[in-house]
C-alpha cells in the first residue's frame, strides 16, 4: 500500500532565559523569530485578515521550533488526524486546520490533474504529528511555528510547486502570525486590501545575513499556558478598544516604513526604539480592552525597567541604545541587542534575575526535541 511522508520544522520566536534563569550559555542565545512590529486585530476573522501590517525577525531555527511530520496513505482509515505533543487534537469541521488542509488538497489536485502518473494523494487521509520543543500556548508564538510547520510539511508531502509567499496565504488561515514563519530573516506580513485575502501575505524584507550582528535573547518568565489566547484576546480588543483605532490608523503605517528603513540601513537605534514603542503600544491596547487583558506581569515590567535604565545610561554617556525589549501576548520578554553588546546584556539580566533551579532548562528542552529531517528557512 502506497504511503508517503514528509518532516519539516519551522522556527518560532524563542531562545531562552527565565526571569529567574538566564541561558547557561550566552553564545548559543541566538533567537529564532520575534516580532518587531505586531499584529493584533482582524478585519476578517474567517480568512484571518489583519487590521494592520506587521514585521518580525526569523533569526535561526537551531533552537526553538515546531517539528511536524505528515504522512498519507490510501490504506489509512477515513478522516484526517492530528497529534500535538503526543496528544490527539480534534480537527474541527470548518476549523482552521481543516481550512488549511482543504486548501493544500486543492493545490495537490492541480498537480494530479497535470500529471496523470502522480499518486492520487489528495484523496487519501492525512496523519500529522507535531512537537514543540518549547512551551505551547504560553505567548512564545507556538501557533506561528506550529501552523507554518504544518502547512510546509504537507506542501512537501504533496510536492507542491507554490512559492513560500503563496504558502503563506494558507498558513495565515491557520494562525495569522504563522504566515511570517515560512521565511527566514526579516519578514513583513502585508495586510493587503482585498476582501478575499489574496494580497494578505508574507514577504521577506531582508535576509538574515543582511544583519547578522542582530541577536536576541528570550527571557522565559513563565511557561504556563496563557489565560487569554491570542485569537480571543484580539477579538475582544477589536470589539472594545478605541485606542486600537488610533494605533491602526495613526501609529502603525509610519512605523512600518520607518522600521523597514532602519533594517535596510542597519540602524539599531531606529529598530530598537520602534520595537520597544510598538510592544508598549500593543500592551496598551490590551489594557484598553474591556475587560482589560494583562499579558505582562511584574517580572516583565521589571525587565522593561532594567533595559530602559541600561539605555538611559548609555545615551547619557554619549552612546546609542544598547537593547530593545519586546513582549508577545504573554509575559515572556525578547531582548534584541547587537552581538557585541549581548554578553553585557546577559550578565545584567542574570544579575537582576538570578537563576533558580526549579525552572526547566531550555537547552535540555531543546535536546529532547525531535530531530528535523529537512527545514526551511
Ligand atoms: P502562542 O502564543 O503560543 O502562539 P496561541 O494562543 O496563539 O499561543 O496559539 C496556541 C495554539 O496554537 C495551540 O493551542 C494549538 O492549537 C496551536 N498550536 C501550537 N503549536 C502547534 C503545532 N506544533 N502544530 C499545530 N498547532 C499548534
Ligand atoms: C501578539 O497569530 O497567534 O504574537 O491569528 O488568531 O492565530 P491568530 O493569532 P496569532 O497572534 C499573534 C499575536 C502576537 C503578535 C504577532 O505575532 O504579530
Ligand atoms: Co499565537
Amino acid at each position: 500500500m502506497a504511503r508517503f511522508e514528509a518532516t519539516v520544522s519551522a522556527p518560532v520566536n524563542i531562545a531562552c532565559i527565565n526571569a529567574s534563569c538566564v541561558s547557561r550559555n550566552p553564545a548559543t542565545v541566538l533567537i529564532l523569530f520575534q516580532c518587531a512590529h505586531r499584529y493584533w486585530g482582524k478585519r476578517n476573522t474567517a480568512l484571518i485578515l489583519p487590521t494592520n501590517s506587521s514585521l518580525s525577525v526569523t533569526l535561526s531555527q537551531d533552537h526553538l521550533r515546531s517539528t511536524t511530520t505528515s504522512s498519507t496513505s490510501e490504506g489509512y482509515e477515513q478522516g484526517d488526524r492530528l497529534w500535538l505533543n503526543g496528544k490527539e487534537e480534534e480537527i474541527t469541521k470548518g476549523g482552521r486546520t481543516e481550512v488549511c488542509l482543504a486548501a493544500l488538497r486543492k493545490w495537490r489536485r492541480e498537480v494530479e490533474e497535470k500529471d496523470s502518473t502522480a499518486a492520487k494523494m489528495s484523496e487519501w487521509p492525512l496523519r500529522i504529528a507535531s512537537f514543540n520543543n518549547f512551551p505551547t500556548a504560553a505567548g512564545l508564538a507556538s501557533s506561528a511555528s506550529g501552523l507554518a510547520a504544518l502547512v510546509y510539511s504537507v506542501s512537501q508531502l504533496y510536492v507542491l510547486p507554490q512559492t513560500p509567499s503563496q504558502l503563506s496565504l494558507i498558513a495565515r488561515q491557520g494562525s495569522g502570525s504563522a504566515c511570517r514563519s515560512l521565511f527566514g530573516g526579516f519578514v513583513a506580513w502585508e495586510m493587503g486590501q482585498r476582501d478575499d485575502g489574496a494580497d494578505s501575505l508574507a514577504v521577506q524584507v531582508a535576509e538574515r545575513d543582511h544583519w547578522p550582528e542582530m541577536h536576541a535573547l528570550i527571557c522565559v518568565v513563565s511557561d504556563a499556558k496563557k489565560g487569554t489566547s491570542s485569537t480571543s484576546g484580539m477579538q475582544k480588543t477589536v470589539a472594545t478598544s478605541t485606542l486600537l483605532q488610533h494605533r491602526i490608523n495613526h501609529v502603525v503605517p509610519d512605523r512600518m516604513s520607518e522600521i523597514s528603513r532602519a533594517i535596510a540601513a542597519k540602524d539599531f537605534n531606529g529598530f530598537a526604539s520602534i520595537t520597544m514603542r510598538d510592544s508598549n503600544s500593543f500592551h496598551a491596547v490590551c489594557l484598553d480592552t474591556a475587560p482589560p487583558i494583562f499579558y505582562l506581569n511584574d517580572v516583565s515590567r521589571a525587565i522593561i525597567a532594567v533595559v530602559e535604565e541600561m539605555n538611559r545610561a548609555s545615551l547619557a554617556s554619549g552612546g546609542g541604545l544598547l537593547a530593545a525589549y519586546t513582549f508577545d501576548a504573554g509575559p515572556n520578554a525578547v531582548i534584541y541587542a547587537l552581538e557585541e553588546n549581548m554578553p553585557m546584556i546577559v550578565s545584567t539580566i542574570n544579575e537582576f534575575f538570578p537563576q533558580t533551579l526549579d525552572f526547566p532548562d531550555p537547552f535540555n528542552m531543546l535536546a529532547a526535541a525531535t530531530a528535523a529531517t529537512s527545514a526551511r528557512p
